[in-house]
Order: structure tokens, then C-alpha cells, then sequence
């Protein structure tokens, strides 16, 4: 089975992807948060920059498209298979309000006919392969079905789906027994992507739906970076693996944005989950929620690393 790392809009940008392979490894694919194509079809640099081949050595790197015009999307696609990428991922799944009420990610569920319209555009201007990452409707799960429908008229490489749908943001469980009962209806490759979190929970998938072409992990993945490596007889994440992923981070995003400062904003989102492999860190974690000098950050993280491992 193939293990694929979620795209993860804060997170899984070129720092983490590269510090994640030279520690952990494991994924078969990392898929890149998504990208809106400029209206104006002129590339934004810095954003272009996160997807250069040169900068993404290793595992292959799947970029992805929050996109409502297929006109835009294809031409963007155009311009990422120029850069030398072949497969490119449509995201029809993200339920962030700012995202919907534009129509765009899972609100382009709402509208089949749209979201007809903009797969035909997409597929008959840009051409293969090209996947989809999808929720299960915008309401409830019995909308999935005519969903399928419209996504079984094209040539879809590979079908990503969280089973949750759009209402439920990351709320409740994803719903199994609903994406394992829209199997059958689903015409292109299925990968399974919802709340896999540890080696059991992706053993259970595998068994439970040998057939699959991919599983995905998106914050199970964050919060313990060995999760693949693990799941593949490979050994935890080790004091030293953690300080030195971690720390290369750390590095990496003061490079990237310039100052320690912003590095930090963006190491609390990573240590809002990965805080959890530690035993009795609660009283760090508050400090670190609270902290915001540098200084402060590295006293607390090395405190952090002494902690014992669960
Ligand atoms: C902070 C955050 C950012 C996300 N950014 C994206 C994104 O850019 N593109 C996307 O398709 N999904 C995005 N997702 C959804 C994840 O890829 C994944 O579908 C979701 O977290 C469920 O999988 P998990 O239970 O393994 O985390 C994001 C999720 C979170 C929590």
C-alpha cells in the first residue's frame, strides 16, 4: 500500500517536506497545499519558488490546485507540467468558510452542474493525469452518490476522499461505513484519507480495503512524523530524530520568513500536535502557547526534548 502525506495548507510547505524525508521518510508521495491560479495568469514567484524541482529532491511531490475557473486551473496545469510535474491535484474538499463562500474547494460541491462544467473545462484543455481530493457533500453523506456520478465522466487519475463532509470541518469521526459503501461507484483508483493516526489504524485500513491505491495522513502525520515508518516495521521516532527535525524547522522557517519571531508562529502550529509524543508536557505547552521571544522558544523546546517519550 502506498502511503501518501496530506497537503496540509501552514504545514507541509518545502521546509517541512524536506526536513520530514531527511529524518523520518516513509510517505511515497507528498502532496503540496493548495495553490490558487492568479485570475491574471501571471505566477506569483515566492509561491512558484515552494514547487521548484531543484528545491524538492526525494520523495515525488504532487502539487495542488483551489481552483473555480477551468480555464485558470488547466492553464495552470499547463504551467506546473512545464516546471516538469505531471500530475497535478484538484482540491474539491477544503470547508474553510473563506474558501466556500467564494464556491471554491468542498463549495464547489453545492453545484453539480458548476462543478460538471468546471471538469470538463479542466480535462478537455489541460489533459491527464489529474486527481481530485474530495469530501463526501457539503450537508450529508447521501449527496456522494451523484457526486460520483459527475466525477465517473472523466478520466480522473486518482480519486483522494475524506470521508466527512463540508459542514462538518474536521468535527466527529470520518465516516468509514459511507466512503467504504461508495466504493463501488468509484471508477478511478481510491486513495483513503480521514483519521489515520497510528501503525494499527493504517494496518486496519489496508485490511479492511486491500483494493485502494493509496492511504493518506495528514495530522496523524504531524503528530507523530514516524507514523509511515512505523507502519512499515520501522522504529519509532527517536529524542534525537525529534530535537533534530524540530530544530531543523525551526532553522528553516527563520531562513524562509526572515526572522525567529515568524519561525516561532509557525513551530506552535507543529507543536500543537507533535507535542502529544511527549509524557507530562502539559505545563510546557502552556508555556509555549504563551511565549513569544526567541529565547524563550529555545529555553522551552530543549525542556521539552528532555521530557520521556511515550
Ligand atoms: C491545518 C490544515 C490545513 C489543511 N490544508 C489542506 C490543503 O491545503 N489542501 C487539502 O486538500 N487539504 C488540506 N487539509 C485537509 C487535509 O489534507 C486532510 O484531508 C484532513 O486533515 C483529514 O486527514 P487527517 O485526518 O489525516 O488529518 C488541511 C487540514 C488542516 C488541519
Amino acid at each position: 500500500m502506498r502511503y501518501y502525506a496530506a497537503p496540509m495548507e501552514g504545514l507541509t510547505d518545502l521546509v517541512w517536506r524536506q526536513a520530514h524525508q531527511r529524518y523520518f521518510g516513509g510517505a511515497d508521495r507528498y502532496y503540496a497545499p493548495f495553490l490558487s491560479p492568479p485570475e491574471n495568469r501571471v505566477p506569483v514567484k515566492k509561491k512558484m519558488a515552494e514547487l521548484l524541482p531543484q528545491a524538492n529532491p526525494g520523495a515525488p511531490l504532487i502539487p495542488q490546485l483551489l481552483a473555480k475557473d477551468g480555464s485558470c486551473a488547466a492553464w495552470m496545469i499547463g504551467a506546473l507540467r512545464q516546471m516538469g510535474y505531471r500530475e497535478v491535484n484538484l482540491n474539491l474538499g477544503c470547508p474553510s468558510g473563506t474558501v466556500t463562500a467564494k464556491g471554491k474547494g468542498a463549495g464547489m460541491l453545492r453545484d453539480l452542474d458548476a462543478l460538471d462544467r468546471f471538469l470538463d473545462t479542466v480535462f478537455s484543455e489541460a489533459g491527464g493525469p489529474i486527481s481530485v481530493k474530495t469530501r463526501i457533500g457539503v450537508e450529508k453523506p447521501e449527496e456522494f452518490g451523484p457526486i460520483l456520478e459527475v466525477y465517473g465522466r472523466y478520466p480522473i487519475a486518482e480519486l483522494i476522499i475524506h470521508p466527512r463532509v463540508m459542514r462538518q470541518l474536521y468535527r466527529g469521526q470520518a465516516d468509514r461505513a459511507a466512503f467504504e459503501a461508495a466504493l463501488p461507484a468509484c471508477k478511478a483508483p481510491v486513495c483513503y484519507n480521514g483519521d489515520l493516526a497510528s501503525p494499527g489504524e493504517l494496518a486496519a485500513a489496508q485490511a479492511r480495503w486491500p483494493g485502494l491505491s493509496g492511504l493518506m495522513a495528514g495530522r496523524g502525520l504531524i503528530a507523530d512524523p514516524a507514523l509511515f515508518r512505523k507502519a512499515r516495521g520501522g522504529p519509532p521516532a527517536s529524542r534525537q530524530e525529534l530535537q533534530g527535525y524540530m530544530n531543523d524547522l525551526y532553522a528553516g522557517y527563520t531562513a524562509a520568513f526572515g526572522s525567529p519571531q515568524a519561525a516561532i508562529s509557525r513551530m506552535k502550529g507543529f507543536w500543537s500536535y507533535t507535542i502529544g509524543l511527549f509524557e507530562g508536557a502539559g505545563k510546557l505547552e502552556k508555556q509555549l502557547k504563551k511565549l513569544r521571544d526567541p529565547w524563550e522558544y529555545e529555553v522551552v523546546a530543549s525542556q521539552i526534548f528532555t521530557l520521556p517519550l511515550r
